[in-house]
């Protein structure tokens, strides 16, 4: 019996932290196991691929060329301008390798702050003159799934998402409103503390004992757009406003430039 052929995805690593990937292999629904068994073919990806070497680099070119304008590209990690030789992969700098993956992808989805804004390699200030994937590729649809990693079911269910339904609705920054339409702050469960004036002024103070909201020690949740507070971590088990910290904004561009994790905004 014939068995239907899986879509090709072709993931590719720039400036990274592999953290988008360490996320990705934490999700549960779909999990990573039910993803690349059942519903894609993963052709390549440097962390979790068995092949190496040439190997590799001709699963790469062979996907490629075998499903042209029918793959889909997730990238996660920045691209380097100021010099192409700060980040190759095979010899082959990051730019050169994302056009050429780019020009006969259906669709490319950028994993992580990084690919979709930028990230860390781009903090001031910006070393390796990086920069995101939309900044490089200007003719294919471009989903941002941004997140310093972003949460594992977003990123699964985005490339789910994108391969039964296709294009999610965007939002102007090119992240789906299925997961980015609300701010931390719209659904925190502190809320009600902000509303009533009742701030943990100190770690360690009796506000923060008590729950209280996290806005004076930096919270960036008002201005921060992310599921974190719906669909949390860990298979739905707490998120950083949960566990004591304040959200860092880690899904908005520039948030590592914001002034300060700790500073009011
Ligand atoms: Fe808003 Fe942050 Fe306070 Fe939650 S802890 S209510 S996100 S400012
Ligand atoms: Fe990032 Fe804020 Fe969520 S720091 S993980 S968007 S709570």
């Amino acid at each position: 019996l014939e068995q239907a052929k899986r879509p090709s995805v072709i993931w590719l690593s720039f400036q990274e932290c592999t953290g988008c990937t360490e996320s990705l292999t934490r999700s549960h629904s779909p999990s990573l196991e039910g993803l690349i068994f059942d519903a894609i073919s993963l052709d390549y990806h440097h962390t979790l691929q068995a092949a190496s070497g040439d190997a590799a680099e001709h699963a790469r070119e062979d996907a490629m060329k075998e499903h042209y304008g029918k793959y889909v590209l997730v990238v996660d990690g920045s691209i380097p301008l100021d010099n192409p030789g700060y980040s190759t992969i095979a010899g082959i700098s990051n730019l050169d390798m994302l056009k050429e993956a780019a020009a006969g992808a259906a669709a490319i989805i950028a994993v992580g702050t990084c690919a979709a804004y930028g990230g860390l390699p781009k903090a001031d200030p910006n070393p390796t003159g990086a920069v995101s994937v939309s900044d490089i590729i200007k003719d294919k649809p471009i989903i941002n799934v941004p997140g310093c990693p972003p949460i594992p079911v977003v990123i699964t269910g985005v490339i789910a998402h994108f391969l039964t339904f296709g294009l999610p609705e965007l939002d102007s920054l090119g992240r789906p409103k299925a997961f980015y339409g609300q701010s931390i702050h719209d659904r925190c469960y502190r809320r009600p503390f902000y509303e009533r004036g009742l701030f943990a002024e100190t770690f360690d103070d009796e506000g923060a004992k008590a729950g209280w909201c996290l806005y004076k020690l930096g919270c960036k949740g008002p201005v921060t757009y992310n599921a974190c507070a719906t669909t949390k971590w860990n298979d739905g088990t707490s998120f950083p406003i949960e566990s004591g910290h304040g959200c860092i904004g880690c899904s908005e561009p520039n948030f590592w430039d914001f002034g300060g994790f700790y500073k009011a905004i």
